[in-house]
């Protein structure tokens, strides 16, 4: 994952399955009575986001979910966090320079029967069917529209349905946009892709404009 960020994004990711670790009070509470698997999935994520934050000079805090389960990251940063089997990863950057960031991983393997019906219209599909063979790209378009949405809730803290974001991958750029059908705080995103290691990951990180 961070090689799929810009510079001034603070990476870190844990490859395995999660240990967990320690949380904080907040973050235990916030949590509420989970399963063991999700309560490790959870420290996992929370302890790269620490390291996160340490990595840019700062002092960790809490990070609970928020009611619309986005993790409220504390005042001056912006972040995104996921977790699948075997991966865990966090991304965290100042929002002086960053407005967003979105970051998804999926295991690499085509989507099940019937999804990519429900994440993609035709047009998107006639467009995954014209690019080279050899990767699941039902998969890449559905983790990139998982990013797009991590990336937009915090700005715009509305839904985001799969059909509002049109979804094109440059296979050979590692790159895909994704052009939003909705009005919002933005038109659009860019992002990054990478199919590695068993995994399907893409990343998206929206720059402040210079003043
Ligand atoms: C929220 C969602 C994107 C999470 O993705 P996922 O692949 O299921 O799970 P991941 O492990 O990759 O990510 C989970 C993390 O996403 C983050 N997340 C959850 N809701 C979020 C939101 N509204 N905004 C930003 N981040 C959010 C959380 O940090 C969560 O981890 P945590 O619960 O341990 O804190 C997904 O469950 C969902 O609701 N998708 C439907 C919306 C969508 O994708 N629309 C497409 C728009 S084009």
């Amino acid at each position: 994952m961070p090689d799929l960020l810009p510079v001034g994004v603070s990476v870190r990711d844990l490859v395995g399955e999660p240990a967990g670790g320690p949380l904080l009070p907040e973050e235990r509470a916030a949590l509420g009575p989970v399963s063991e698997q999700r309560r490790r999935e959870f420290a996992a994520a929370r302890r790269c986001a620490r390291e996160a934050v340490r990595a840019l000079g700062l002092v960790p805090g809490p990070l609970p979910p928020g009611p619309d389960r986005a993790p409220v990251w504390p005042g001056g940063l912006v972040g995104s966090l996921t977790h699948c089997r075997g991966y865990t990863a966090a991304a965290v950057a100042p929002r002086s320079g960053f407005r967003t960031v979105g970051i998804d991983a999926e295991p690499c393997r085509p989507l099940p029967r019937g999804v990519l019906a429900k994440v993609a219209d035709a047009r998107e599909r006639a467009h995954l069917a014209s690019l080279p063979p050899g990767v699941p790209w039902d998969t890449v378009l559905f983790s990139a529209k998982e990013s797009v949405y991590k990336a937009w809730h915090p700005l715009a803290r509305t839904w985001l349905g799969f059909a509002d974001a049109a979804l094109v991958i440059d296979p050979a750029a590692g790159a895909f946009t994704a052009t939003i059908g909705v009005g919002g705080p933005v038109t659009g995103f860019t992002g990054r892709f990478a199919v590695r290691g068993g995994l399907v990951l893409t990343a998206i990180a929206l720059e402040e404009p210079c003043a």
